[in-house]
Order: C-alpha cells, then structure tokens, then sequence
C-alpha cells in the first residue's frame, strides 16, 4: 500500500509533501523518505518510524525547505526491513536519479543481477532500488531524456508499481507511472502535484486526473503530458474530487472492514504475483531459500497461532497433510507455549501471524527454538518480531489491514500455506498434472472471489432477517470445519452475536440441542465428499425448526430445498475452498454488526494486536 507524493509548482515543496505523507498515513508506513531539487543536485532525507521523525530530520536541512520540486514516500515495506537504508527515495549509482515506489518489482532478482553484471553498486535489499538503478542504466546508455529511459526500464519490470521519479539533470521535470499501484495527478493554477490518493491533494485542488495501468505522465511546473510506457499519446479528462478525507482513506467504503474485504481479489493476485508460475507450472517461494530441502524431508508440521489467524492453521492442516502428506499439528500458541510440549528432531514449526507481534505467538515460537525446531514465519509485517526470529518465511504482501477483524490477511494466510504445500507436494509424491490443476485453479480464485462479492447486496439484505437472533450456529465439515470457526468468530467479534463453530459432525453429540425454533445455523456445504453427510446434518436443524444459511455451489439447486437462503459460491478443488467458503463468512458478519449498529472498526473491548498475555 504506502503512500506517494510528488509537487512541482512555486509553492516551498517540502511542507507539501510532509503534509501529504501524513494524509496518507492511513496507508500504513513503516518508514518515510523526501527528495527535493536543490540547485543542480536533489537533496533527501530518510527516517525509519513515524512521519514526524523525518519531519525532525528536515529542521537541519534548509536545503531542502528551500525547494519547489520534490517527492515523497511513506513506505510499507515488501522487501527489506523497514529501516533507514530501505526507505524511499531511492537513487541510481551517480546519485541523479530518485525514485519512490509503491508495489512490488517481482522479477527484481533478475533485474539486479543485470544492474549488478554492468557494476551497479546497491545500498538497500529493497526492490525498488533495482528499479532506480535500471533507470540510471537507460539514462546513461543513450535515452534520450528521463522519460524514456523509464519507459525503457519499466518494459522490463513485471510486478506492480506507482512511481514518481526525478533527475538533477532534467530540473523541475517529474516522471510519474502507474501499474498495479494508484496515482493521481492534481492539477492546480501553475502547479502540479502528484498522490497515491486524493487525501493528499484535496487541500491544493479538486482538479485531479486518474492515471490508468500502463500511462506513464511527464510533469513540469507550466506543463503536462500523459502518454503510454510505449510512449504512445493518451488524452486525459480532468475530473472533480467529490469525496470526503474520510470517505477517501476508506475509498468510499462506509469501513475499513468492507474495503479490506473487497481488496481481497487484488491482494491474493499480490501474494500469488511472483511465486505462481504458470509458464513453468511451478512455485516460487524466496523467502524459504535453502531451508526448502529440510521442509520437503520433514516428518511433521507444528502450526502455531491465535484468533483467525489459528483458524488459517486449521486449513493449513488439511492442506499439509492431503497436498504434501506431511503429518501435520496446530496448537494454539497460548497453550503450546506452556506445555513443555514435545518437538521431535526435524519438526518445523510455523508461526501464522497478521501483525507479527502478537505475544503468545511470538512465546510459543520461542518455545519451538529451544527445543531446536526449524521456525517458519507466516506474516503480514515485514520486519515485525516474529518474522525476525524466524529461520525463514513467506510474507502475505496483503498491505496493512487496519479494521480490527482480519479479513484479506485471513485469505492470504491461506494462499501461501497452500503454495507451500504444492511445492512441498510436487517435491514428494504430487504429480505434475496434478500440481497444474491446483496452480492452474488457484490463479482463478481471484475472479471467483470477485463473483462472491458481487453478491454483497443480497447477502445484506438476507442477514438483517437473522440480526435479531443473539445465538448463532456455525457448520462446516472437512477444509470447511474451520471456516466454520472463522465465520462464527467473525460474527462474534463485530457483531457481538453468541455464535459457535463445529465439526458439522459433532452436532449429534450434544449441540444439537441448542436448536430452536427459528435459530440461525450457517452451513457450509460446496460440492465435495461429504456433501450428503452435511445435508444430513441440514435436515437435522430444520426438523427442529432452526433456520439454514447454506453456502453452496453454483449450479447446486438440491440445496434450494433445504436451505431458508442459499449464498452460492464458484466450484473448484476442494483444498481450495477455504479461500471462496469464507467470504460469505466476512460478509454475513459485517453486515449483521452493521444492521446492529457495533463499532465494525473498532469493536468493543478488541486490539488490531494482542501484544500481551
Ligand atoms: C481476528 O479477526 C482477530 N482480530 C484476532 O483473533 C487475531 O486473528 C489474533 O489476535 C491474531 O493476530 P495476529 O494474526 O496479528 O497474530
Ligand atoms: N516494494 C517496495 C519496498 O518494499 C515498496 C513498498 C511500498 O509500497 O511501500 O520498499
């Protein structure tokens, strides 16, 4: 996510760009960077934490206040800890280019060994620095202007990208590019600025243009030009900011919530981007480097976690255990981290974590290294405490998750233990075939989910017929049993409905008789093996008049006959489920806290991080 600002006008730069940092703070930042022309050269600062700490840094630069042409970055780290050296901006070699990004340069290994062959000399782990460094390359290998040696540099990039970049060569000119990434452009009267969204413009002008994937715009303080990257003519209309601050930080959604879960068709092809490669039919996962050939010979799997991201262990489980047979355990890590447990020579241990710093996650880790366990870390954050003790891991790349029920972060939990499982899969005993199927099915869940979301109105207007009812049941068998778990701590946590996850199973020895008249029961109930068994258990809720949510399968009309509503989803493998099965779940949870009238954000008694005990 993170934040980009670019300004080129008469005004001072630096207090525009300061300002526009923290009006996209929201974004999340780890750290921030500015870079303003000063004369012929371009004069920076960069600061790990907080805005405020690169605003400190500007007091002994009057260089820098000076200026009227310059960027801005917050940064919400990818690739590289979130320290000084890895904050944006970043330069060439000569130091006469900088540039700020936001996205991911995926193939940037391959990019930097090119920049490295010809005697590059780098200063970060970031990928963005390998961008900086191409265009230096361009620039000084014949382009003739900034522009075009982007446009040559970005032809070479496959990944996602915003990026704002500058030349002490080219005064007062600003490159600006979009793939993947947002960018506007605000046009004020004889100025210019440049945003990752409208909160850091809205102030100067309600004048903005939306760059589109693949345009690229040349900016100078008495002129615009927007072209493709292969620098073909593109026409853009000025159009008017009609949003709140507010409504612009949460892009019009009425909560964060609902805008993460609606970011999940985008974030799970940012946590695919890279590591699914369907030319070779493979999976790519950097961040486990050597330790790949100790997890393909491992004879169990220790998942460790709290809360939802426990319940994405549980999938982790079935996934283990039917795509790689590994034998595999989840413990909660409250429990695992006091109970001496036993870890066996060659037992991984995998730590799933949003944020990264939740306490008994981080303790029972710990724990899995003193009794001599190989640590894999599951995490959001880039840099946080658990992926720093962790012998290797595999970031969700899910940007920040700010609503304090975890949605796309849930999702992407799912998407890399099922990536680590086919490539452990395919290292053991996993056909090619198969191993295709899966990947191929995989790369569709995007446009699947999107099918699901689209059904967000009906889905509203069928929970508030169940809102009123304080006590909840939640289905599933197979994958879908932890879904289950998940839907009900969903409604639970927002809503502050009473409602249980179980084994669909498990009704028949007690809960059963919680069912009256006219109680809600979600069932989930794809298409799979068990399919029958949970019709069963859908008849056993209804001849005791309790009242079915069913999610099936499209196509499925049998349901129809058992369910009071049915929320379909798209068919695919049954591993794959999980990642379709639990939308519903996000939603019917939002909008019963909705109709209720809870705080979605930010319920009651609840932190985004459980740093204590
Ligand atoms: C998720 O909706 C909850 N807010 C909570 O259970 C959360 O999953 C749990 O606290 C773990 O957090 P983490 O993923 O940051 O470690
Ligand atoms: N991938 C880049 C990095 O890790 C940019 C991240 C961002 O969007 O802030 O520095």
């Amino acid at each position: 996510m993170c934040g980009i600002v670019g300004y080129v006008g008469r005004k001072k730069a630096s207090g525009v760009l300061i300002e526009g940092l923290k009006r996209l703070e929201y974004r999340g930042y780890d750290s921030s960077g500015i870079c303003v022309q000063h004369g012929g050269s371009l004069v920076f600062r960069k600061r790990a934490g907080r805005i405020s700490a690169l605003e400190e840094a500007l007091a002994d630069a009057p260089e820098i206040a000076a200026g009227t042409f310059g960027i801005a970055h917050t940064r919400w780290a990818t690739h590289g800890e979130p320290n000084e050296a890895n904050a944006h901006p970043h330069f060439d070699d000569d130091g006469d280019i900088a540039l700020v990004h936001n996205g991911i340069i995926e193939n940037y290994a391959t990019l930097k060994q090119f920049c490295l062959d010809k005697g590059h000399v780098f200063h970060s782990d970031t990928d963005t620095e390998v961008l900086a460094h191409l265009i230096g390359e361009f620039y000084h290998d014949g382009a003739s202007s900034l522009e075009e040696a982007v446009q040559l540099a970005l032809r070479e990039v496959s990944g996602t990208y915003g990026i704002a970049v500058m030349c002490s060569g080219e005064p007062d000119k600003l490159v600006v590019a979009r793939k993947g990434s947002p960018l506007i452009i605000g046009v004020g009267s004889d100025e210019y600025l440049v945003a990752s969204d409208a909160s850091a413009i809205i102030e100067h002008t309600v004048n903005v243009i939306y760059m589109n994937d693949n345009e690229m715009a040349v900016i100078t303080p008495d002129s615009m030009r927007t072209v493709t990257i292969d620098n073909v003519p593109v026409t853009k209309e000025i159009q008017q900011i009609e949003w709140s601050l507010e409504q612009i930080a949460k892009g019009g959604f009425e909560h964060f919530m609902l805008k993460e879960i609606f970011e999940q068709p985008e974030v799970v092809r940012t946590s695919l981007g890279g590591r699914l490669d369907l030319r070779d039919m493979r999976v790519q996962l950097g961040g486990l480097g050597e330790i790949v050939r100790d997890l393909v010979k491992t004879h169990k799997i220790i998942l460790t976690a709290c809360g939802t991201a426990w319940h994405a262990g549980l999938v982790g489980e079935y996934l283990f255990e039917d795509l790689a047979r590994i034998p595999t355990e989840v413990e909660y890590a409250s429990e695992f981290r006091y109970r001496n447990p036993i870890v066996e020579e060659g037992t991984v241990v995998i730590a799933l974590s949003q944020s990264g710093e939740t306490a008994d996650t981080l303790a029972a880790l710990r724990e899995a290294h003193d009794k001599g366990a190989l640590t894999l870390g599951i995490v959001n954050v880039v840099g946080s405490t658990i992926a720093r003790e962790t012998d290797a891991g595999v970031y969700l790349h899910a940007g920040p998750e700010i609503g304090v029920a975890s949605t796309k972060a849930f999702t992407c939990q799912l998407v890399v233990e099922t990536l680590i499982a086919l490539m452990l899969g395919r290292r053991r005993f996993m056909s090619q075939q198969s191993t295709e199927r899966y990947l191929k099915a995989l790369a569709e869940i995007p446009d699947k989910i999107e099918r699901i979301l689209a059904q967000a109105d009906a889905i509203r207007e069928m929970v508030a017929d169940y809102v009123d009812h304080d006590n909840w049941l939640f289905l599933g068998r197979g994958y879908n049993y932890p879904i289950a778990l998940e839907g009900a701590l969903k409604l639970k946590e927002i809503s502050y409905i009473h409602a249980e996850g179980l084994p669909a199973a498990e009704m028949k020895h007690g809960p059963i008789a919680l069912i009256s008249d006219g109680m809600p029961v979600v069932c989930i109930a794809p298409r799979n093996a068990t399919y029958a068994k949970i019709v069963g258990n859908i008849e056993e809720v209804r001849a005791r008049k309790g009242r079915i949510i069913a999610i099936a399968t499209e196509g499925d009309e049998q349901i129809e006959k058992y369910a009071d509503n049915v929320i379909y989803v798209p068919d695919c493998p049954v591993p794959l489920q999980p990642l379709l099965t639990v939308i519903p779940m996000q939603l019917i949870a939002y909008y019963a806290a909705v109709a209720r009238g809870c705080n979605v954000d930010k319920p009651r008694n609840l932190a985004k991080s459980v740093t204590v005990e």
